[in-house]
């Protein structure tokens, strides 16, 4: 029988909150129609945006949220973004060649920061590198930071209705510079990375976090010429927080999200599983220029990247998927990836947030659903912050030609505030698993909480017309030393335990 060890003894840290953050670009119908919906709109908003959006996305203590985009970054002027809403020009938006679509930049830099107050998100600025200057960046940091009063840029954002600074401490410098943000060279990016926040480093404040444009997926050696550019030009002293990759488990432009074969089932979430090798290949590639780690690796972007079309605009919004069992297998095998790996990972944004890629929200008009994605965020939203522990595990691999073996459950554990939060997913498409839990003896203070998401099909997914679909059950357990967990077929689990003191 499969048995999984809880290790209380040995941990590689604590989970940096920041691995459960998010993505929200202006693309499709991310924000128009989607998060925002306008002031006037029928449907119920809160400063212009969707409010069961907001209610919902609050629960899960979203510790950070990724803005503007994407590729969207590289051709935004932030000066369209501020000022009287009905002033503000309509420009041609990066993704206007895909879509048609014009941005009405009715969401700017102050919308974006008061969705981030209003659901407790700390705000991620992505800047762009590719078609501004070093000094425009350099002004909407100032303009974000700076106390009013103090310069003219600050006093512009009180009179635009926020005297208080947005504190943005988190900066994007460049996004995808390996391809659209420039088609740059790895050399050529450090080397622009460094000039722009060379000029940044007039603003004085240490608080300030500038990230580096990393590879596509497991180009390692895209990040190693990256760190040697950025290691030899290392006298100019510039703050570096760190490096991003963007790593998706895409299976080609043709992939049915909703119409799968078990072969493709396997497929994805063997994909899914590679993200272990790619972040700790790119962390070796780091370490080799960066050996005391001072540049952290972050994964700016991942999820599934299905074929258009199947979400409930029928493909009006680009990019938007719907998302099955299948993705929440991806999420929560992702998830204890990224939670296992606590001393490499920093931080993480799911792409994206609504009406797009592996997307936590759909919605449209007064729709509004929670896709799988959202409850797997939720079911390990107690990971966040918490000390992760050690799993020893006796699980049988899942083994595919042309993939590395993963474990057939995935699973991950932490321990915070006198709770154990255990999330397990079963990555059986058919068959239940039953898991024997071991470590535990003394450590339980009373009964367990145990959380299943699952569904009849591992194609279910929640829809306008159906958005219960899947739903997770929690039920109490007693639990105790050696105690026997039966995972559903293609399923997420959490179990919560409440342990003993001392
Ligand atoms: O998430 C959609 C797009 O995927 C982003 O704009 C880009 O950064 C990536 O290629």
């Amino acid at each position: 029988m499969n048995r999984i060890t809880v290790n209380f003894r040995e941990s590689r840290g604590t989970i940096n909150p920041n691995i459960y953050g998010h993505f929200a670009e202006h693309i499709g119908g991310v924000f128009y129609d989607g998060l925002w919906v306008g002031e006037d709109s029928r449907v119920e908003n809160v400063h212009g945006f969707r409010k069961a959006l907001i209610d919902s996305f609050k629960k899960l203590n979203p510790p950070v949220l990724r803005w503007p985009g994407g590729c969207f970054a590289e051709t935004y002027d932030w000066r369209d973004g501020i000022g009287p809403r009905a002033q503000r020009p309509r420009r041609v938006n990066w993704w206007y060649y895909c879509d048609g679509r014009v941005e009405p930049n009715e969401v700017g830099t102050h919308e974006f920061m008061d969705f981030c107050r209003m659901t407790g998100a700390a705000p991620y600025v992505a800047a762009n590198m590719t078609s501004t200057t070093p000094l425009h960046i350099r002004d909407w940091v100032e303009y974000c930071n700076f106390p009013a009063g103090m310069t003219t840029l600050a006093d512009e954002r009180a009179r635009n209705g926020s005297p208080e600074p947005f504190d943005v401490r988190l900066w994007g410098i460049g996004n995808e510079n390996w391809g659209g943000g420039g088609q740059m060279t790895p050399e050529m990016c450090a080397r622009e990375f460094i000039r722009y926040t060379t000029v940044m480093r007039s603003l004085g404040t240490k608080q300030l976090r500038f990230i580096m444009c990393g590879a596509n997926g497991h180009d390692v050696e895209w990040t190693r010429r990256l760190m040697r550019e950025w290691s030899a030009r290392r006298w100019h002293e510039v703050e570096t927080y760190g490096v991003s990759i963007h790593y998706y488990t895409n299976q080609g432009s043709k992939a049915d999200p909703l119409n799968f074969t078990e072969d493709e089932w396997y497929d994805q979430l063997l994909r899914a599983a590679f993200m272990q090798q790619v972040i700790d290949d790119h962390r070796a590639a780091m370490d080799e220029f960066d050996p005391d780690r001072r540049i952290k690796l972050i994964v700016d972007e991942w999820g599934c990247w299905h074929r258009d079309g199947t979400g409930p605009s029928k493909g009006y919004n680009l990019f938007e998927q719907q998302s099955t069992m299948r993705d929440a297998l991806v999420a929560a095998l992702t998830l204890n990836i990224f939670n296992n790996r606590c001393d490499v990972v920093d931080m993480a944004n799911v792409a994206q947030l609504c009406n797009n890629l592996h997307s936590l929200y759909l919605a449209g008009g007064e729709h509004f659903v929670e896709t799988p994605n959202y409850y797997v965020f939720d079911l390990f939203k107690g990971h966040q912050g918490a000390r992760q522990l050690c799993l020893h595990m006796d699980v049988p691999m899942l083994e595919r030609e042309g993939f590395r073996p993963t474990p057939r459950i995935s699973a991950s554990a932490s321990e915070k505030d006198g709770v154990l939060t255990l999330t397990l997913g079963n990555l059986d498409m058919t068959a239940s698993q039953e898991v024997r839990l071991a470590g535990l003896y003394g450590s339980i203070a009373g009964s367990a909480q145990v959380s299943v998401l699952s569904a009849d099909q591992p194609t279910a997914c929640n829809t306008f017309e159906e958005p219960y679909a899947v739903v997770p059950h929690t039920s109490d357990l007693h639990l105790e030393e050696g105690a026997v967990l039966t995972l559903p077929a293609a399923s997420v689990t959490l179990v919560r335990v409440q342990l003993a003191q001392g």
